[in-house]
């Protein structure tokens, strides 16, 4: 498969939905790389694999190390680096951020959280030739001061609200956009309503692509399952009947037998 990029990901509004995942490391990149479009080092990595309870902790050098993993991974495959919470809250503290995860790493893009209260960074960044992805709806990022994860766009004012903020962001210059738990009416009219492709997760089918977290789909992370979250398998208990297994055979002396000797 070719890599996809800016002007191939346009070109997928409202045609073949567009296939996104979250990777953190070189070893599941490379695994995912022939079925996704587009793999997004997405800072919910300090969840999953830094056990905090919130992505408010990550760092700009933890997403470029990370980026700079994925990219070795799954050289043929279009990254996004997530900025972190703090890293873009001016103009120019944005650039110098962004232009850290271009000049320290491949990744092809940057992905910023929030609406038209972002689009002068936006517009900012894509002026000085970063490509952006906007991500509305529900923000990761926006827990602390919002008192919660909430569904977004139960009401026609916050439904209008999305819509404005998705226009904006296009606006802007941004290519793609994230819309994250979002009824999914509202997410249909939203992707409706600009011509860059809208990736939605716990946003429905309405949309032009899907993202998930790559250990939430694969069942490995334990202590919350969104309800969005579709498992397709249930990587938890593999590990755990193998990691067993394993200990088992170790504790009775049964490996290494002579098929794993020099
Ligand atoms: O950090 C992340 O993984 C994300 C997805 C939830 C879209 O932003």
């Amino acid at each position: 498969m070719k890599k996809l990029t800016i002007t191939t990901i346009l070109k997928r509004k409202n045609d073949k939905p567009l296939v996104m995942i979250t990777a953190y490391d070189a070893l599941f990149a490379r695994l995912f790389e022939e079925s996704a479009d587009i793999l997004l080092v997405g800072d919910s990595l300090t969840m999953s694999f830094g056990g905090n309870f919130d992505t408010l902790s990550a760092t700009m050098d933890q997403m470029i190390y990370h980026s700079n993993a994925v990219c070795k991974g799954a050289t043929n495959t279009f990254v996004i680096c997530d900025m972190p919470f703090g890293t873009y809250f001016d103009k120019k503290t944005a650039l110098k951020n962004a232009l850290r995860v271009y000049q320290e790493s491949p990744a092809d893009a940057i992905k910023i959280e929030g609406g038209a209260n972002k689009a002068h960074l936006i517009q900012y960044l894509v002026d000085n030739g970063i490509a952006v992805c906007g991500h509305i709806g529900l923000l990761p990022q926006s827990v602390r001061a919002e008192g919660g994860y909430k569904v977004k766009g139960k009401t026609e004012e916050e439904a209008l609200s999305l819509i404005a903020d998705a226009q904006a962001i296009e606006k802007a210059g941004a290519f793609i956009l994230v819309i994250e738990g979002v009824k999914a009416d509202v997410a249909t009219r939203v992707a409706q309503s600009v011509s860059i492709p809208v990736i939605g997760i716990g946003a429905g089918n309405g949309v032009d692509g899907q993202v998930l977290v790559f250990s939430d789909m694969l069942g490995l992370y334990e202590p919350f399952v969104p309800k969005f979250v579709k498992q397709y398998m249930d990587g938890a208990a593999a590990v755990k009947q193998a990691v067993s297994t394993y200990s088992q055979e170790v504790q009775s002396k049964v490996f290494p037998d002579e098929n794993y000797v020099y």
